[in-house]
């Protein structure tokens, strides 16, 4: 019998349980190329910013690093925030607002709030659904502020596997 496909939330968790971060496809232990970007978007320190599907990414660390106070981390799985909770350790986690959503849910904007900055590295490409993709657009247009700066990164064609 063919196996029933797994919600998006128990495959991710099942990746974070199951996988060390450093050994993921997509790990990397500094977030280079998307600091480069951020830095180019002109941001006040008050600015609310998010990273969606942030996994255990280094990014929430580096926005405090370069003075963000309000920075939003947001992924479909529990054990992927767990596993940045403590990467960032208890006074960094403490100064991160931690949502655990599925970024295609409706409402997203009620949980999120307006943001400057979307950022979403290694995300999108997830959703393969045309339902999927429009939901993804619907958040964009709703959470990003006029005047704000939505950064996506995708893998490359020949990219990380996994
Ligand atoms: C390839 S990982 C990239 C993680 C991180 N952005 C990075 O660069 O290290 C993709 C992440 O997206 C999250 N994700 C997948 N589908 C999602 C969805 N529909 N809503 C929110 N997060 C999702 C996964 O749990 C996972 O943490």
């Amino acid at each position: 019998m063919p196996e029933t496909p797994r919600h998006p939330r128990e495959h991710w968790d099942g990746v974070y349980a199951s996988v060390p971060v450093e050994e993921t496809g997509w790990f990397e232990a500094s977030p280079t190329v998307s600091l480069s970007l951020i830095e180019r978007c002109d941001l006040d320190p008050a600015d609310p910013v998010v990273d969606v599907g942030a996994g255990a990414s280094s990014l929430a660390a580096a926005f405090l690093e370069r003075g963000q106070r309000d920075v939003s981390v947001l992924d479909i799985s529990a054990n992927a925030l767990e596993e940045l909770r403590s990467r960032l350790g208890p006074d960094r986690a403490e100064q991160v607002r931690f949502i655990h959503a599925d970024v295609t849910e409706p409402g997203l904007r009620a949980k999120l709030g307006p943001v400057k900055l979307w950022h979403d590295r290694a995300m999108l490409h997830f959703l393969t659904s045309d339902a999927d993709c429009a939901s993804y657009a619907r958040a964009i247009e709703s959470t990003v502020m006029p005047g704000g700066y939505a950064i996506l990164a995708a893998y490359a064609l020949h990219g990380a596997p996994t």
